[in-house]
């Protein structure tokens, strides 16, 4: 397994700031060590570069549009750069619309090679706003309507083809925060969505078994994991915290049934604000996720050899 980590020290997408010193935070809770101990062959590429944030106020529906393209612009070079020589990136955030640069790279090297790919969309939040219907201008609540075709021209054109995604590809995880435009625009799509509704009624087990049936052999999984999908009183460094999120083994088990597929093949990290975080234990939580991604979940493995 070759692995290669990109860090995106970017908080352009949001309003409260912070999550530009993700990356760092990331690496110094071992998230290298960590992978190597899987047995991979970790390359970390540095920092992607971009515009500083101008923390201004929104324009048109939008805040800090111009910054918000560079950024996605250079994270689209280097994510392609990597996937098209067989690597798995993992984009160390960074705010969350830096998935519109990843995931519009991978969906490029998937159509490219004929590959189905599948977005697992772990969050409390939809990321499904556009500017009309936006509550607050911020950028990392877009991506997934940028990347299934819905915002501004040079955003959903980067992968070279709109949408980059079918919106039949998603699958949206933990949700408990949706304004109401989003509702709305989502449903219209047809997303699906595992809200934490339905998490709490049918459990983790069942509703991760839905949102990984019917994979392809050669299905590409990009799994986004905003931090703010965990319950907050495990996760505090986020930017925009939100009651009533999976424990921690609940997230665990999600990530276990990922690994369990042997289909991961790109990861975004985001949302992690080392400002607002308590003795570096949300950062460390997302490298214990990132080891169950992996397969940390030895026991299993034993039982059914
Ligand atoms: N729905 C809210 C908004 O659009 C919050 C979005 C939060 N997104 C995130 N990636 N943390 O402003
Ligand atoms: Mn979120
Ligand atoms: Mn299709
Ligand atoms: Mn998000």
């Amino acid at each position: 397994m070759d692995v290669s980590l990109i860090g995106v020290p970017t908080d352009v997408g949001a309003s409260v700031v912070g999550c530009r010193l993700g990356p760092g935070a990331l690496r110094l809770a071992g998230i290298q060590e960590a992978l190597e101990r899987f047995g991979a062959d970790v390359k970390d590429c540095g920092d992607v570069s971009g515009p500083v944030n101008p923390m201004a106020p929104p324009v048109d529906g939008y805040r800090h549009l111009p910054e918000v393209i560079k950024w996605n612009e250079a994270l689209f070079d280097a994510v392609y750069g990597e996937v098209s020589v067989g690597r798995m990136p993992i984009m160390l955030g960074g705010d969350h619309c830096l998935a519109i640069g990843s995931v519009s790279a991978v969906a490029r090297y998937c159509r490219e090679q004929g590959r189905p790919m599948r977005l697992l969309w772990f969050d409390a939040h939809a990321d499904y706003n556009t500017a009309s219907i936006t509550p607050s201008g911020n950028m990392h609540g877009m991506p997934v309507a940028v990347l299934t075709g819905h915002g501004p021209q040079e955003l959903v054109e980067l992968s070279g083809e709109v949408p980059a995604l079918a919106p039949h590809h998603v699958r949206e995880i933990g949700l408990r925060d949706v304004d109401l435009g989003e509702k709305r625009l989502l449903h219209e799509q047809q997303i699906e969505v595992f809200d934490m509704r339905y998490l709490d009624e049918v459990g983790v087990r069942e509703a991760m078994r839905m949102a990984l049936d019917d994979l392809e052999p050669d299905t590409h999984l990009h799994v986004s994991l905003d931090l703010d999908f965990l319950d907050d009183t495990i996760a505090p460094g986020v930017g925009t915290p939100v009651r009533g999120g999976p424990t921690y083994r609940e997230a665990h088990l999600c990530m276990e049934m990922i690994a369990d597929t042997g289909r991961l093949g790109s990861l975004d990290i985001v949302e992690l604000n080392p400002a607002l975080d308590v003795k570096s234990e949300t950062a460390h939580l997302a490298v214990d996720l990132v080891e169950s991604l992996f397969g940390k979940s030895t026991l299993l493995r034993v039982h059914q050899r």
